[in-house]
């Protein structure tokens, strides 16, 4: 299986996780989706990760994003890791989200989350950090990949949820550094006379030395 590009469907993976054995799209039902993968269990880095995912899961849920991890070991493993994740991030209460067990990496391997630069020995290859946001539909929307020694800022994470959602039925796109409430962009496909019926809290045209009306502004539609 090739690695996914944006605009594919998620395959119908059979998965094992911590919590039960399903096939991938029984767990996404018709919900979006953020799967994040880790090189390890009981590493470092990806120990404050997941803790900080679990303490922003009510931040996804407000969203509707169903959220999933995945790394390289068995799920016992996973849930004894659990016990030192929820203790590190002072979570309590149930973990928020199941950790596909892939201790083969043949998950990881087919959507193309091996990190080159890292090795568990004996030839077997570690995941990088790959987050693959999908929408309702199954088919990725975003992906960003991290070697494994940077964590992510799961902050964006959610910021970025936020303009996949606005821009998934709205036709704008969200500036640099955008953030919810902030102006955003209308889209280039866009016509001049479709502005007052698309945009009806205004657009306003920033000028450039070009001349060309291109930067296009308005108020986050509702
Ligand atoms: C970590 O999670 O800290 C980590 C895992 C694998 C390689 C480097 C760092």
């Amino acid at each position: 299986m090739p690695p996914l590009n944006l605009g594919d469907e998620m395959p119908n993976v059979a998965i094992v996780t911590n919590e039960g054995s399903m096939k991938m799209h029984e767990f996404m039902k018709d919900s979006w989706i953020i799967l994040f993968s880790h090189p390890r269990d009981y590493t470092p880095v990806c120990t404050t990760e997941l803790g900080r995912a679990a303490n922003l899961a009510p931040e996804f849920k407000k969203r509707g994003v169903k959220m999933i991890a995945l790394s390289c070991d068995d799920a016992d493993s996973h849930n004894g890791w659990i016990k030192d994740v929820q203790s590190h991030a002072n979570h309590v209460g149930d973990f928020p989200y199941p950790i596909i067990a892939d201790d083969s990496r043949e998950i990881a391997k087919s959507l193309g989350m091996i990190d080159p630069d890292e090795s568990a020995g004996a030839g077997m290859p570690l995941t990088c950090r790959a987050v693959m946001i999908f929408g309702p539909d199954k088919r990725l929307k975003l992906s960003m990949l991290y070697p494994a020694t940077t964590g992510r800022n799961f902050t964006e994470i959610l910021r970025v949820v936020d303009s996949l959602q606005l821009t998934a039925t709205k036709k704008v796109a969200t500036p640099v550094d955008w953030k919810v409430g902030d102006k955003c962009m209308v889209v280039p496909s866009v016509k001049k006379e479709e502005e007052a019926g698309l945009f009806p809290k205004g657009v306003e045209t920033l000028s450039v030395p070009s001349g060309k009306g291109y930067l296009r502004m308005t108020p986050m539609p509702e």
